[in-house]
């Protein structure tokens, strides 16, 4: 057991794929895996391990933007030695190329601020995903049809944004989409010599202002999990 996450040592997984709502790694957990299992509920966070085509693994939910996603990664890593992570969660989309349940795979992440920014003080660090996750992501993308896009996303600190000129520069800048936790998970990737990827689905467009119903949003959904499965298990 952890501060935060309640889970006997052996039961997470080394993979780990981390929604940023807990009910959603439940119902991915319910979805995808066999026989998953519980392995934390503390302060609502939930935690599920199970298998997927025989290899363990871990659902567990991140909280939403990066000082709570550092607190589980940190805590997945450091104490229950997950070696993959990969969030799967929603994200706004910032190009008129991009369109609402498309997939994004984000290869970096760019922020104004991260929890490991006063670490990193005057350096620019450039959290980008694990090539190999990403690769295999893209594979699995294209293998089922789905609609996706590689390339940087925007990993903001708030979302309800007093400042939409920064919006305007990461899309100026070909920046394909914006949520609230990547680059946080690539930073601790990177620091602990472990796997990361970022596998988003588009819920709302900041452009055209359309949004996902939230009925539909489970279905669209189904994709990205699948793509990030697949992708960490391939070869
Ligand atoms: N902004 C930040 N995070 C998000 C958004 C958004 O528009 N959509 C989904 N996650």
């Amino acid at each position: 057991m952890t501060i935060h996450i309640g889970a006997e040592p052996g039961q997470i997984a080394e993979t780990v794929l981390m929604p940023g709502d807990p009910l959603r790694a439940e119902w991915a957990a319910q979805t995808f895996l066999d026989n998953p299992v519980c392995v934390n509920r503390v302060r609502g966070m939930l935690g599920f391990t199970g298998t997927w085509q025989g290899h363990r693994v871990t659902i567990h939910g991140s909280g939403m933007g990066m000082p709570s996603l550092s607190i589980y990664a940190n805590e997945l890593i450091r104490d229950y030695g997950a070696k993959t992570l990969i969030r799967i969660g929603s994200c706004g989309a910032m190009q008129e190329t991009v369109g609402l349940r498309d997939v994004i795979l984000a290869m970096t992440a760019s922020s104004l601020s991260t929890p490991s920014s006063g670490i990193f003080r005057e350096l620019n660090f450039a959290p980008c995903a694990d090539y190999g996750l990403l690769n295999a992501a893209a594979n699995a993308a294209k293998a089922i049809g789905a609609t996706y896009h590689v390339g940087g996303i925007y990993s903001a600190d708030v979302f309800y944004d007093e400042r939409p000129d920064l919006n305007e520069i990461m899309s100026r800048h070909g920046v394909l989409g914006v949520e609230m936790e990547a680059a946080e998970l690539y930073n601790l990737a990177a620091r602990h010599s472990v796997r990361a990827l970022a596998v988003l689905t588009v819920s709302d467009h900041l452009l055209t202002h359309e949004a996902l119903p939230s009925e539909d949003r489970q279905s669209s959904f189904e994709d990205m999990v699948q793509i990030a499965l697949e992708a960490a298990f391939a070869s």
